[in-house]
């Protein structure tokens, strides 16, 4: 069993990596139609029975209700974001320092912080690694300096005497090359600032004895708030640095509870019980070494446990009085939620409030398209059952988008590129036309000076990308609302004007489109009500729709949770004002996920509880009038 997993993981990595290449037709479908592969020159493969998601035990979620589906093989996920350092930047030497200058200063009477004696380095695993970091300055004071991010287990300490040490040991799993980066700061002026990287070559020992057996551990995982008698599930991963896999144990397992290795990560153990009780309770996990089962490591986990009454709202579900407002109310599904200890709670807590679902993640290409040929379908399908056992829309998110792409279609040769995103098209909306009526078809395609911003669809097609993508979603779909998706149009400015533009030649051309999405990512201090309400005027001008899509207030610093609610209800009043806006949708459910989680930007905090924002959404949906 063991090794059958090892085979697949290493046939999909090659898979991948040989596709990185551009070479046609290599995706994993064994059953991939022969003709497919020879006509289309360029077209991959299409969704085969390999990538069918098969349903998953319910010991490994706390899915309530539907049958949660998972991948067929493994996971899958490349994205633009991972760089690989090689042998040959390692032998290029020390990487040029990257100078930031504030504007306005004089260069000529003030030269940038530098590093003394730095270079790139060699070191064997096991072996204590020094780096000295000295910075100094042409005009004679100390600059002052601090590490981009330390490795695990790595230290940088003060010397005393203006400079600083990195030590570090690096052991099996940090083998091949690891950069680490410092920044020196101006002593004059410290927005002034020189980064200099050393790249650092670790490779393994001969005598592999001589890198130490260190104590496994368990990864982060945070606090959370479950609601009694509610399943809780923990994916819990085991780390050991020496490169093995831990094995993870409970001593003491909650009653009735089950602690399950999940069959397709070697690394992650799934413990799922139900608690019955109120309260806060601690759960001891212990982290034992492959190598040497003496060597252990107990990490506690917190649980807190509230009543149903605990997680009860006053007054109405959002849903409802949005419904009489005839507007509706949506949020960003996190990916797999019900592999989170509280997505019970998690899901019970959408279901009430809201009739609109978009998936925050699962449907971007990076994850739905890792390979050429490849799909992963399973989260998706998964949103797709919840969103119907609770009658919710849902609204894809996104098709055609500059980034989360995978690295296949980011290396692929421009002139393909148009057949690749209109297979896309084809495929996703192929799959989910019937299930998905709201379509962010293009996302984010403006720059901030309102031209069109530079993305691996525009070097390939032009400005004509964006009529290419909604004319074959229509092609897809007749009645599905298509929409152009973006960001920092909440107010007036290039951006906004720019995008009317667009949307006016597209209707000079009669490109299908029903819609402007307004991600409104605000801050609380956002005061542009006017702007937002003229922006949405003009919208409306056009004869088509408004919609909210990705609402977030976040807090800045010493702002009161009163003004975030403040600004979500005005949002929610100048919606409710156009005749237009059909939609109100936050990004995320909860502070405890929110990609701006240290800013607590959404209705409920981490416990679930509605903070003053959901009071101000539910009375403004409430009030008839001004
Ligand atoms: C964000 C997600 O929330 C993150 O989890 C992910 O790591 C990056 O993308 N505009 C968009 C969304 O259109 O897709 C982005 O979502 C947020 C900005």
């Amino acid at each position: 069993m063991q090794k059958s997993l090892v085979s697949r993981n290493l046939l999909a990595l090659l898979a991948l990596g040989f596709c990185a290449l551009g070479m046609v037709g290599c995706g994993g479908n064994s059953n991939s139609d022969p003709d497919t592969v020879t006509n289309a020159s360029v077209s991959t493969p299409p969704p085969g029975p390999d990538d069918t998601p098969i349903v998953e035990q319910a010991i490994f979620n706390n899915a309530v209700g539907f049958p949660v589906v998972r991948e067929p093989g493994p996971r899958l996920s490349t994205t633009d974001e991972a760089i690989e350092i090689t042998e040959a930047d390692f032998m290029r030497g020390l990487p040029t320092a990257v100078i930031q200058v504030p504007d306005g200063l004089d260069t000529a009477t003030n030269q940038a912080p530098f590093f003394e004696g730095l270079e790139n380095i060699e070191v064997v695993a096991g072996q204590i690694l020094e780096v000295v970091f000295k910075p100094r300055d042409a005009e004679g004071e100390l600059p002052g300096m601090f590490p981009e991010k330390l490795p695990q287990g790595g230290t940088f300490d003060d010397n005393f005497d203006g400079s600083k040490t990195f030590r570090f040991q690096p052991l099996q799993n940090d083998v091949g090359f690891l950069k680490f980066t410092v920044t020196a700061l101006d002593p004059v002026n410290p927005q002034y600032r020189t980064s200099q990287s050393v790249l650092i070559k670790i490779t393994l020992p001969t005598d592999l004895s001589t890198i130490p057996n260190v104590a496994p551990m368990l990864d982060d995982v945070i606090a959370h708030t479950v609601r009694v008698n509610d399943p809780v599930v923990f994916e819990l991963k085991g780390i050991d640095l020496n490169g093995t896999v831990p094995r993870l144990e409970v001593p003491n397992l909650p009653v009735g509870g089950s602690l399950v290795q999940d069959p397709r990560f070697d690394e992650i153990y799934v413990l799922k019980f139900t608690p019955d009780t109120i309260g806060v309770f601690s759960i001891d996990i212990l982290a034992r070494d492959s190598v040497d089962p003496a060597l252990t490591s107990t990490t506690a986990i917190s649980v807190t446990v509230l009543s149903e009454l605990g997680f009860q709202r006053e007054g109405e579900p959002l849903r409802s009085l949005a419904q009489n407002r005839d507007v509706q109310i949506g949020f960003a599904a996190l990916q797999s939620f019900y592999h989170r200890p509280d997505g019970a709670i998690y899901a019970a807590t959408a279901a009430r409030e809201y009739d609109i679902v978009t998936p925050e993640n699962s449907m971007k290409m990076d994850y739905l398209n890792p390979a050429p040929g490849r799909y992963q379908f399973a989260a998706t399908d998964n949103l797709v059952a919840f969103a119907k056992l609770h009658d919710m829309t849902i609204h894809a998110h996104p098709l055609v988008w500059y980034r989360q792409l995978p690295a296949w279609i980011l290396n692929s040769a421009v002139a393909t590129r148009e057949t690749h995103m209109t297979d896309y098209i084809d495929r996703v909306m192929g799959r989910y036309a019937q299930d998905m009526s709201i379509w962010d078809v293009v996302n984010e395609p403006m720059a901030d000076n309102g031209t069109l911003r530079d993305s691996i669809w525009l070097e390939s097609m032009g400005a004509e990308y964006i009529d290419k993508a909604l004319l074959k979603a229509r092609s897809m779909s007749a009645d599905a609302t298509l929409l152009i998706n973006e960001f920092d149009i909440g107010f007036a400015g290039a951006k906004f004007s720019g995008l009317m533009q667009l949307v006016d030649e597209l209707q000079v051309r009669d490109v299908p489109l029903d819609g402007v999405g307004f991600q409104l990512h605000l801050f609380s201090s956002f005061n542009q009500f006017d702007d937002l309400r003229a922006n949405f005027a003009e919208v409306a001008a056009r004869d088509i729709d408004i919609y909210i899509t990705e609402l977030d207030v976040s807090l800045t610093e010493g702002a009161t949770t009163a003004r975030q609610a403040e600004v979500y209800a005005q949002v929610v009043a100048i919606c409710l004002e156009q005749a237009r806006c059909k939609a109100i949708q936050t990004w995320g459910l909860t502070d405890q996920y929110s990609f701006r989680s240290i800013f607590d930007p959404l209705l409920f905090d981490r416990a679930y509880q509605a903070k003053p924002a959901y009071g101000a959404v539910q009375n403004r949906l409430a009030i008839f009038g001004n």
